[in-house]
Formats: structure tokens, sequence, C-alpha cells
């Protein structure tokens, strides 16, 4: 009886010891209506390193602005966003993901320009921008058509800053710039109310996450 114990809770040692290989760990998620999107880099990376930069806008003319990435120097560092659409434009990813923004609060939205520039609008933005979905264990920004996102050092109206580009499908990323995720950060909200603002699937602590025990 013993050795009949003893064999199962080796075997139960075993497995759980294999689980974590054999079949793939995500990190946890909760879900919120607004998030903030955060750097994670996955190739290159710049000089300082732009690991845990936060999204914001930085301003260019009334109403336009280009998506940056910033330190992350307090907990209101970084634009919140949601995503807008019926359950339907989500699930076709028909979504646009907006921002509010301005006195009173009016929506901004995430727009990609030809340029490959991203910029952070007064309007709706571009249709198809969206939070990765089921089945994509990730939370992070995505567009259709486009592959992901990298980020350069650049010198815009004020002065330099860390420009984020949508990158296209084998497109090879641009000398001395960064590949990052941008991944979601479950927030309060901005305090506007959103008639279509979606549920979405994000991360307490994205800077908390620790990568060498998950699968991506
Ligand atoms: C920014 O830093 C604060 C601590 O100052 C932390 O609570 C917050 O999670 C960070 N925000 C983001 C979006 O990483
Ligand atoms: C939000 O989504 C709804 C439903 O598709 C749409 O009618 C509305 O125009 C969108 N709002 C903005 C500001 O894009
Ligand atoms: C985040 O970055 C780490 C380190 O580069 C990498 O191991 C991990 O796969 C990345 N996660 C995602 C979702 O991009």
């Amino acid at each position: 009886m013993i050795s009949y114990f003893t064999a199962i809770f080796a075997l139960t040692i075993s497995l759980a010891d294999t689980a974590p290989t054999s079949s793939p760990v995500f990190p946890p998620r909760s879900t919120s209506e607004s998030f903030r999107l955060v750097a994670n880099v996955t190739s290159g990376d710049l000089s300082p390193s732009i690991k845990d930069y936060v999204l914001t806008s930085y301003h260019i003319g009334a109403g336009q602005a280009y998506a940056v990435l910033t330190p992350n120097i307090s907990s209101t560092t970084g634009r919140i966003f949601y995503q807008n659409g019926t359950a339907e434009d989500i699930r076709y990813r028909r979504s646009n993901v907006l921002s509010d923004g301005g006195e009173p609060l009016f929506p901004f939205g995430i727009v990609l320009n030809e340029d490959q520039s991203v910029s952070v609008n007064a309007g709706t933005g571009t249709t198809g921008v969206n939070l990765a979905l089921f089945p994509d264990p990730i939370s992070g920004l995505s567009a259709v058509g486009k592959e992901g996102f990298y980020a350069c050092e650049k010198t815009l109206l004020y002065g330099p800053a860390v420009q984020v580009f949508a990158k296209a499908y084998e497109e090879v990323t641009p000398e001395g710039c960064a590949d990052v995720k941008l991944l979601a950060q479950c927030s309060d909200s901005s305090g506007a109310e959103h008639p279509y603002g979606a549920t979405s699937g994000c991360y307490a602590d994205v800077a908390g996450i620790d990568w060498s025990v998950y699968s991506a």
C-alpha cells in the first residue's frame, strides 16, 4: 500500500514538474475597459532601454499628436485607452482604440499613418486597431494588416522622442530601432462615459511580469 501511494505521489510530482514545458503558460490577465500600453522589448532595444516605457502622445498641432514612448515616472504616466465598438465590431476586428483628451473630455483615436508612424489624433482613429483577442494568449495592441510595432529615437518638433511605428508584414525593423509589444495594463477610467467601451484583457503590472517563467 505504501509503495502504491509513493508511486502515485512520485507520478504527481513528475507531472507537476513537466507541466510548464508540456503546455504553454502565459502571464495571468485581468479585465478592464480602460488600459495603458506598456512597451515590452522583443528585439533590439534602445539606449537607455525602453523596456516598460509607457505610450503617450506628443502634441504637434491642434488635436494632432504622435504616439511616443516615455519613461514611467508616476502612476499617471501615459494615456488611458479603451477599445470602442459593439461585440460584433470587436469580433470582426472593426473596433478602434480611443483615448479621452481635452477639456471637457472628447475622443482621440490611435491612427496608423501612411508613413507607418502612429498618431493619437482627435477623432475616431483607424478601424482595425485592437487588442489581440482570443485565442491570442497575450493582450497587446495589434492592427489588422500589420505585424506589430517598433520604436525609434527621432527628433520631433520639440526635441528627441521615442516614436512608435507600425511594422508591415515581412518588413525588416530599421537599424537602431527596437521591436516592441505594446501590452495592456489595466487602468482606472478617464471618467468619461463610453457607450461602446469594450471589456479588454489586461495585466495588473506589466513591469512586474517575470517572462522567464512564461512561454511568450
Ligand atoms: C508606473 O509606475 C507606477 C509606480 O510609480 C506603477 O504603479 C505603475 O504600474 C506603472 N505604470 C505602468 C503603466 O507601467
Ligand atoms: C464607437 O463604436 C460605435 C459602434 O460601432 C460607433 O457607432 C461609434 O462611432 C464609435 N465611436 C467613436 C468615437 O469612434
Ligand atoms: C516580453 O519580453 C521578454 C524579454 O524580451 C520576452 O521574453 C517575452 O517573450 C516578451 N513577451 C511578449 C508577450 O512579447
